[in-house]
């Protein structure tokens, strides 16, 4: 087992979901929400979560109401709960949705709901101890500030921003994620990686954690959705996803996860298999600003080059290395995701009004990112 820190500190290792209840007492919890969704209630995780942390003396008060995308009215609820049944602590096992949630629903305990009044304000009291453990490996949202949710009121995707206080990442708990999942998920955190490294603000602490996840994504992506009890693989991405994690939490992420929030929105398509499906295009439009960066991002992938190419050529060879990857791992296209191209372009304006949109590497006009959607429709 190893311990490093950051925003918030990290336990990594097999087995380890079996010290939760021992870290979630030495913060001193005595009475937790355990935080989930359905699916993840019937899984032996979850048991062994729950086992762990009644070895510990704790009494739980379990919210499994989660879904994916979560809406603000939902995080209202967990907060009514948390605040009715005076939890001191908070423990969520499951996906970023999962993760995301706990840390809205914390921003509540010790504060006046709805959750809209904390989108993107930093000023509230603070929560209880929440303590997160990743199913999926690709959010990374155990050392980020940020807990995405959507804003049903203005039909958007927000965040409130609440780190957790300690990570514990469990490979075993991952091996059981299906295919799809592990596919997306892993490019969610690939996603993640490229955007920090092009983005705006880059940094070179973000750059060596991003380089590195990049490399983990592309080496063991395929072997875990192929062979899902690969542990080493399942490791491997739970690290990437972590690495880039940090990445993005300091470099930010910008157009890729702008289209990604934007469809999600409106359409409700799964965040890592826009931002796998978006990628492409954006190192594309990413290399007119910064080549040198894309060219980083296509060397870690293992592309060749020869040194004398121009930014649009180094831009289409690490666009095509990322085609050559997400189609390996099955996935679908915009076209197979139900939408029409009319649909998807049709997001160009409301792209540009996402968060992320901020942090694009050049200024776009609304012409050039309907070009880009157009691409993305088209070119895979
Ligand atoms: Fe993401």
């Amino acid at each position: 087992m190893e311990r490093y820190a950051q925003l918030s500190p990290i336990i990594f290792g097999s087995g380890s979901i079996r010290v939760v209840g021992e870290e979630v007492k030495n913060l001193g919890c005595t009475k937790v929400m355990l935080v989930s969704d359905e699916t993840i209630s019937k899984l032996d995780a979850y048991k062994n979560c729950k086992k762990s942390l009644i070895d510990q003396g704790m009494e739980i008060v379990p919210f499994n109401k989660v879904v994916a995308d979560p809406p603000d009215y939902m995080i209202n609820q967990g907060g009514e709960l948390a605040k009715a049944e005076k939890i001191d602590g908070i423990v969520a096992l499951g996906g970023g949705s999962v993760m995301d949630a706990a840390k809205a629903i914390n921003v509540l305990v010790n504060n006046p709901l709805p959750v809209n009044q904390y989108l993107g304000n930093p000023v509230y009291n603070p929560g209880v101890p929440v303590v997160v453990i990743p199913t999926t490996a690709g959010t990374g949202s155990e050392v980020t500030i940020m807990g995405v949710i959507t804003d049903t009121v203005n039909h958007i995707k927000s965040a409130v921003l609440c780190p957790a206080t300690l990570g514990v990442l469990d490979p075993e708990v991952t091996i059981d994620v299906p295919p799809s999942v592990t596919a997306y998920t892993g490019m969610d955190a690939f996603a993640h990686a490229a955007e920090a490294i092009t983005t705006k603000f880059p940094n070179p602490k973000s750059e060596v954690l991003a380089l590195e996840a990049i490399k983990k994504v592309s080496s063991y992506l395929p072997i875990a959705v192929s062979d899902g009890k690969n542990i080493k693989a399942r490791e491997e991405l739970l690290l990437a996803s972590n690495f880039a994690g940090m990445a993005f939490n300091d470099a930010l992420v910008h157009l890729g996860h702008a289209i990604s929030h934007t469809a999600g929105a409106a359409f409700h398509k799964a965040h890592g298999i826009v931002c796998a499906l978006a990628l492409p295009e954006v190192m594309k439009y990413s290399a007119s600003a910064r080549a040198d960066k894309v060219q980083l991002i296509g060397a870690a992938m293992g592309v060749s080059f020869a040194g004398d190419e121009s930014s649009e050529e180094i831009g289409e060879k690490v666009a095509e290395a990322i085609r050559q990857l997400i189609k390996k791992i099955g996935i679908p296209s915009v076209n197979e995701l139900g939408l029409s191209k009319e649909e998807f372009t049709g997001l160009a304006s409301k792209v540009m009004e996402d968060v992320c949109y901020q942090y694009v590497p050049r200024e776009l006009s609304l012409e050039e990112v309907t070009g880009i959607l157009e691409a993305i429709y088209e070119n895979y």
